[in-house]
């Protein structure tokens, strides 16, 4: 029989509601009221309970540190003018943050856990999700490991956190981006398509050097030749090739639930999509053939994205200007006419909380 848990809330006393500024909010740097907070011992997820926003205490010696079994989801949920809270999909999350925890040996969240827990969560900080279009508040799910010991074996003890945090947007403007052709994100058999810490940490070094030249983000493509597109690290990629919707499909990038969306609602206007390797060479030559008419990164943070130039071996790819675009504008209106509530759900994806 499925354990039952009682998820108690414990209210803060000392709300940070009255200094959020909802019409000024940049990405990540306040954070809502309440955490959920559950623990893993002995082979079973103990108490799960909401408390108010607080520091952890942790060995130093706690195996996430050093071995990095370390996960994350990353979900959005919008106010509805009605004045009801919706979290965008947060079942497709679910099963992605079950797979990355199987991947990383770690155990997998029950649904009454994560999806239950998300519900009463953001139910208890509704106040923060922002009233004001383009904003909407982040949940952030995470587990790691917290064992203290320094063998290298799979933690015993585990904590799933969820935090919440009222944004903007991630990305303000378009994105100038270069192909990494030496630094890797991820190689089949490895850990791509799971959100664990460390693949953003690798990430960073070579982004940095990426950012030093002038860019945003990168490109990343794949491990053995550097032939094929992959991802950006902080979202998916998706290009209009001709007259059709394509993003890569190598089994080494996130299964990104932002840009399976999008194609999921351009298929459903009638417009081809393919999910399948891409080459550099293929993007690079069809921009200079002016076959490339639309290019963007798309996540959860960071929605959808355009990319207005790609670097490649010292050479600047330059894609036809933003406001031009008719299928990335269009699909982002449309997607925010779903996510606020403004329009009929016809994909069910909208999961309201109160
Ligand atoms: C998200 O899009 O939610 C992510 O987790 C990506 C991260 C770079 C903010």
């Amino acid at each position: 029989m499925a354990h039952a848990y009682n998820i108690e809330v414990e209210l803060t006393k000392n709300s940070n509601l009255e200094k959020v500024d909802f019409n000024n909010l940049k990405f990540g740097q306040i954070l809502s009221d309440h955490m959920l907070v559950a623990d893993y011992d002995d082979g079973e997820w103990k108490s799960v309970k909401i408390v108010p926003y607080t520091n952890l205490s942790l060995s130093p010696a706690t195996s996430a540190l050093h071995y990095g079994q370390a996960i994350f989801e990353g979900i959005k949920a919008y106010k509805f003018a009605d004045g009801r809270v919706s979290i965008f999909r947060p079942d497709k999350n679910f099963e992605r943050f079950n797979k990355s925890a199987v991947r990383l040996e770690m155990p997998e969240l029950p649904e009454e856990i994560f999806m239950g827990g998300l519900k009463k969560l953001i139910a208890t900080d509704s106040a923060f999700v922002p009233p004001v279009d383009g904003a909407s508040l982040y949940i952030r799910p995470f587990m790691f490991g917290t064992e203290p010991a320094l063998g290298v074996h799979p933690s015993k003890s585990y904590k799933f956190i969820i935090i919440t945090g009222p944004v903007g947007a991630y990305y303000n403007k378009p994105l100038r981006v270069k192909v990494e052709t030496f630094y890797t994100r991820a190689a089949a058999g490895g850990v791509g398509f799971s959100k664990n810490a460390g693949n953003y940490a690798l990430s960073l070094y070579p982004t940095r050097l990426a950012q030093d030249e002038g860019f945003d983000q990168l490109i990343w493509t794949d491990a053995k030749e550097h032939r094929y597109i992959e991802e950006a690290g902080t979202a998916n990629l998706v290009f209009m090739l001709g007259d059709t919707l394509v993003t890569p499909g190598s089994e080494t990038v996130l299964q990104g639930v932002t840009r399976h969306s999008i194609m999921d609602i351009a298929k459903s206007w009638g417009i081809k999509t393919e999910t399948r390797d891409v080459s550099v060479q293929e993007l690079l030559e069809g921009i200079e053939q002016g076959n490339v008419t639309e290019a963007f990164a798309a996540g959860t943070a960071a929605t959808l994205t355009p990319i207005s130039e790609i670097g490649y071996a010292g050479k600047l790819y330059k894609l036809p200007a933003p406001e031009t675009r008719e299928f990335s504008n269009k699909v982002l209106d449309y997607l925010n006419e779903l996510r606020y509530g403004r329009i009929e759900d016809p994909f069910g994806w909208n999961f309201i909380v109160t």
